[in-house]
């Protein structure tokens, strides 16, 4: 079975990124096989600084080895880096009715706040379809605000398959498990569009700072209060042990505590988790060359793969073989 999803590289990477999907898409390494890529032909709809897409496409890759994305049991490459994709992403264009593209979210919010959409996000879907359907993907892992956009690559398969014969496979979503819910620092879902992010590789100085920032209620020392649903038991619970949880959870539901502590564990544990991603990050760093090679050769795995599926496709609807 092949799973495979796609990060666009828009700036660093916080603890929503991380908990809510990066974590998972690692895990899935031991059991399918991944293929991970970053869309950077997708970022570019919103970074339209060179330099800047650059230096997120490889960072966001040095992020991905350093949290334990292993090149030998996942193929991690650029979404650029495979032509084939955006010629795939012809073909499926030219069946795409334009009511189901009007209708998806990223482009029908644009439209609705009076901002002027460019073909760019008006098809963004498309390209995603794309994506999905070069590899003969089986599952694609995304969190819930992705899943329209794997609704539309189904239809975009369903209908180019019932027109030229079975040539795609058809995909399904696998929505991410957010049980883990990461709140940002001012307790609305993390998400750098709030502002309200925690990035992950701030070195643990900066990372403690911005934790003694985050904004508490009033409660008084001696209040008990209950821990699930409270921004800094949330976070904590993602960085601390078992143990360190509940006896945290414990301490909520007895009261006498100030929040000052709490935010101290949570600094402590949050140094403590990320310090081994964060050492390997820096060496990783140090070797650029390394990372080229890893998305090069990921590039080369991946391209086979949809070279054949491209193939298949320009058969059936008849743009080869004249
Ligand atoms: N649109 C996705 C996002 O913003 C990124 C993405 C691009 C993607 N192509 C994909 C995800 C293909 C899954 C499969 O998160």
């Amino acid at each position: 079975m092949r799973v495979l999803s796609g990060i666009q590289p828009t700036g660093p990477i916080h603890w929503g990124n991380y908990f809510g999907a990066i974590r998972q898409y690692i895990a899935l390494q031991d059991h399918e096989q991944a293929y991970y890529f970053i869309a950077n032909l997708h970022a570019l709809t919103t970074v339209r600084e060179p330099d800047k897409l650059r230096a997120y496409t490889l960072e966001i890759a040095i992020d991905m080895l350093a949290l334990g994305l292993d090149p030998n049991r996942a193929t991690l490459f650029v979404q650029s880096d495979v032509p084939e994709v955006s010629e795939l992403c012809w073909l499926l264009m030219t069946g795409a009715p334009m009511g189901l593209l009007e209708r998806c979210h990223a482009y029908k919010d644009k439209k609705a706040k009076g901002l002027t959409a460019d073909a760019g996000l008006f098809t963004y879907p498309v390209l995603q379809a794309a994506d999905i359907l070069a590899y003969d993907s089986d599952v694609v892992p995304v969190g819930e605000d992705q899943v329209q956009h794997i609704e539309v690559c189904r239809d975009l398969a369903g209908s180019f398959n019932h027109l030229f014969g079975n040539v795609f496979v058809m995909p399904k979503a696998q929505v991410l498990d957010h049980s883990a819910r990461v709140p940002g620092t001012d307790g609305e879902k993390m998400s750098k569009s709030y502002n309200n992010t925690l990035p992950v590789f701030e070195d643990a100085k900066a990372q403690r700072r911005e934790i003694m920032r985050i904004v508490t209620d009033s409660r008084p020392m001696n209040e008990a209060k209950e821990p699930a649903g409270d921004v800094l038991y949330d976070l904590y619970s993602l960085v601390a042990s078992d143990a360190q949880r509940e006896e945290m959870a414990a301490l909520y539901r007895r009261g006498g505590f100030g929040y000052g502590d709490v935010k101290k564990a949570l600094a402590d544990a949050a140094e403590k988790f990320f310090a081994e991603p964060r050492a390997r990050r820096a060496e990783l760093a140090a070797k650029p060359d390394y990372v080229h090679q890893v998305l090069a050769e990921g590039a080369a795995t991946a391209r086979k793969k949809a070279v054949a599926v491209l193939r298949r496709a320009q058969d059936a609807c008849g743009v080869t073989g004249w």
